[in-house]
């Protein structure tokens, strides 16, 4: 919505939320304070806001007041009742359509904004319809037309993905709705970039994009696995393959598998749905997706204590990176999570270290409060986060990187391993350091992906 509002001037972009301290936040003159870290986002809002980017909690007033309603709320995958654990939770779509069909006057576009199963427009719709005309005036009564219209950013490159985006897809059945929406897109995408299809399509394309990318990881991160036990290198094969046009370079990183508020979530939507519509094979197809996800994040956790003769009970490691990936402060399915858990349960002391997580997130998705250090010498399972790397290391007998973030492609690494215990090892999943200078450093490598792993040597 920033991005609209700073592409298109004239047009008036009002963002609520029920929650206060949120829009207090997003109002916030700190920039840095905004509740989402996002490169680029705080010059974006800071040449918006105000002028016709709003924050505000006054939700009915600006339903009442909007041409077009963009519904953006969580859909998380269900925890319980029927299709618990992989549909998705709509209960916050459905009360919004009901807040949108309650304060909309005139007739208002209502836009799919969440990543949403298919048909989920229909249940929108008819909602909306089910609007009990307050007069008998006929022009007072509400009319609506729904558009999907899923986002395909990711986080970290939002701002550039929504500036230069791949493609924008609409779609819906009302030709001028459909129009509306590609006019405010067309003030910077070019036209032939947005797609316009019809609601059941687009809603699939959004579950299946992500289907498929996901899908290149789970297929790298198997190929991982046996380069690792053939003395094949990942690198060189996601090279060799991706330089066939059709195949492609990117989504090749192999790593701890992938996290993020979505990849998982929408798979096991599309399971969901394939059961749901008698496609068991399809369902079982991509459950393997998740499946292969799963395996090789308890894989890491396993191989580093089996190199790390059997145990890491009592043992102090450095966790480069809690986010799910570089440039966010985002921890949602961060595989650091799982593997973190696993090395806890093995009883090891962990020092995290991350840029942007803070460690209230970290105690939250640990579901465990940080140990205080100087205290807790000898304990077994605990956790503390730390400002720097080098804080991180001491004592340690491992450091076990899980982030690319940049600044760990820079690493001093012979200061760092002054600091640890010998014999140290550094297990890189994300290929962020050079073998050389860990060999140099007199540390030993294994690095994911990579045939050649020193503890075989
Ligand atoms: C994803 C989709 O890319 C985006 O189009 C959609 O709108 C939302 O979901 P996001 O979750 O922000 O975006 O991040 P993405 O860059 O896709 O990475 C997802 C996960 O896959 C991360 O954990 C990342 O580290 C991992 N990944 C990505 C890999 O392990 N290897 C790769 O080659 C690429």
């Amino acid at each position: 919505m920033a991005v609209i509002a700073d592409r298109c001037p004239h047009i008036q972009v009002t963002v609520v939320d029920l929650n206060e301290s949120r829009i207090a936040a997003w109002n916030n003159s700190d920039l840095k304070q905004l509740p989402v870290y996002e490169p680029g986002l705080d010059e974006v809002v800071a040449r918006a806001r105000g002028r016709n980017l709003h924050f505000s909690t006054g939700v009915n007033d600006a339903i009442a007041s909007a041409d077009m309603v963009f519904i953006s709320v969580n859909t998380p995958t269900k925890q319980k009742g029927v299709g618990a654990g992989q549909a998705s939770d709509l209960r916050w779509v459905e009360a919004c359509a009901r807040q949108v069909a309650q304060y909309a006057k005139g007739h208002t576009v209502v836009v799919e904004k969440s990543t949403l199963p298919v048909r989920t427009a229909a249940a929108i719709k008819a909602i909306l319809d089910a609007r009990e005309p307050k007069s008998v005036v006929s022009e007072n009564i509400p009319t609506f037309s729904v558009l999907s219209n899923p986002e395909f950013l990711a986080e970290g490159t939002a701002i550039h993905d929504l500036e230069q985006p791949d493609r924008v897809l609409i779609g819906g059945s009302n030709t001028e709705a459909i129009e509306a929406l590609a006019t405010i897109y067309s003030h910077w995408v070019p036209n032939q970039k947005i797609l316009r299809t019809n609601l059941w399509s687009s809603e699939l394309s959004k579950l299946t994009a992500n289907a498929f990318l996901a899908q290149r990881i789970s297929s790298i991160n198997s190929v991982a696995a046996l380069c690792e036990a053939t003395g094949a290198d990942v690198q060189e094969v996601a090279l060799a393959i991706g330089t066939d046009s059709r195949i492609g370079l990117k989504f090749l990183n192999a790593g701890p598998g992938f996290g993020g508020s979505c990849f998982q979530k929408d798979i096991l939507n599309l399971v969901y749905l394939s059961r749901y519509f008698g496609l068991p094979e399809v369902a079982t197809y991509w459950e393997q997706v998740i499946g292969l996800n799963n395996w090789q994040q308890t894989r890491i956790s396993r191989l580093l204590v089996q190199r790390l003769f059997g145990t890491v009970t009592g043992k102090r490691l450095a966790i480069l990176g809690f986010a799910f990936k570089a440039n966010t402060n985002d921890t949602r399915e961060s595989p650091a999570i799982r593997i973190s858990l696993d090395l806890l349960e093995e009883g090891a002391q962990l020092a995290i270290h991350d840029p942007k997580v803070t460690t209230t997130q970290i105690a939250a998705d640990l579901g465990k409060a940080p140990s205080d250090p100087s205290l807790d010498l000898q304990s077994e399972g605990t956790w503390h986060s730390v400002n720097n790397v080098v804080d991180a290391v001491q004592g340690a007998d491992a450091v076990l990187i899980l982030t690319e973030w940049d600044q760990y492609r820079e690493l001093d690494w012979p200061i760092l391993a002054r600091r640890m215990r010998t014999p140290a090892w550094v297990f890189d999943t994300r290929s962020v350091v050079e073998p050389y200078q860990i060999a140099e450093a007199g540390l030993l490598l294994w690095q994911l992906g990579s045939g050649i792993d020193q503890g075989n040597l």
